[in-house]
């Protein structure tokens, strides 16, 4: 799998050192950390350097966008998580559900590290659009952390005041994932790297590729076109026919069908979907 970048994206910029420095400096005024995950590729969507960041904090997993991920995927991730001896939520800030459970595990975490203050003081940690900041207003009950569609938006570290003796700490995006191409596939599909730093048509062919691979049935049901022995191009360009993405002079808009298939795979339209699995 090949992207074609526009301009080079450079994994760890000044402002991502300077909120690793931040969130360093931040934990000593929390009790327990929430790392909040992208349910639809958990592995992906971890920042591999926030165990060491944090050390001995107490932890709580929250498996964000569960309404996304197939019932499958959430239960094999949670069981990996689990076996490590992690505590996890599976949670929809959207939809608001699975809160109860975060105030349950981290109260249960919090006991467990002997640690006697009735609030429950916790930085929310991610990479960007992972919905940290969704979850932050979900909880509070109001929209007081901002949430935006692009990713990196999140920046200053914010207090927020929530219900149930909560209080929240914001802090602002890491991005520094695994390097790998598999990793990087991963967050371009589900929205996490910026889509003006990659060609949209060749993300859309490649997410096309991984669909076939992971849900073809789900593929053809939702564009009701026939995939076999066909190339990701040409599915990408019967879609572009079916949703009459095609210029005056009947070539294939590329661009707009290209969006189509990123947007629509992105809001669920094919279905609940779990782009990876624990090697387990
Ligand atoms: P961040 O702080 O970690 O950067 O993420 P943020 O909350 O800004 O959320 C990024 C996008 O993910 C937003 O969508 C948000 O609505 C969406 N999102 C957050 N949690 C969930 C969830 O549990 N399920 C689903 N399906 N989506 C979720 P957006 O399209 O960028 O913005 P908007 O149009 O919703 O305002």
């Amino acid at each position: 799998m090949v992207f074609v970048m526009t301009e080079n994206v450079s994994w760890f910029p000044k402002h991502m050192k300077d909120s690793e420095d931040l969130l360093k400096k931040s934990l000593k005024a929390v009790n327990i950390v929430f790392e909040v995950l992208d349910a639809r590729a958990p592995l992906s969507s971890k920042d591999m350097n926030i165990d060491r960041i944090i050390g001995q904090k107490a932890k709580i997993v929250i498996l964000n966008k569960c309404d996304l991920s197939s019932n499958d995927g959430n239960k094999k991730w949670i069981s990996f998580f689990n076996s490590g001896d992690t505590e996890v939520a599976l949670v929809s800030a959207v939809k608001g559900d699975g809160l109860k459970n975060i105030t349950n595990l981290a109260r249960k975490v919090i006991n467990k590290a002997g640690i006697k203050n009735k609030s429950i003081r916790a930085m929310v940690v991610g990479i960007p659009n992972v919905g940290k900041s969704t979850l932050i207003n979900c909880i509070a009950g109001e929209k007081k952390a901002k949430a935006a569609n692009k990713p990196g938006v999140t920046r200053a570290k914010q207090w927020i005041k929530a219900k149930s003796q909560f209080e929240l700490l914001d802090t602002p995006g890491i991005l520094r994932p695994r390097e790998d191409k598999e990793t990087f596939s991963n967050l371009a599909f589900i929205g996490t790297i910026n889509d003006d730093v990659l060609d949209v048509g060749t993300l859309a062919s490649n997410l096309i590729e991984k669909l076939i691979e992971i849900v073809p049935e789900e593929l053809c049901a939702r564009f009701k076109i026939d995939i076999k022995d066909k190339t990701p191009l040409e599915i990408l360009e019967n879609i572009a026919a079916k949703r009459g993405c095609l210029l005056k002079t009947g070539i294939v808009d590329y661009m707009r069908v290209s969006n189509i298939v990123l947007s629509e795979f992105r809001k669920g339209k094919l279905g609940k979907i779990t782009l990876e699995y624990p090697d387990c």
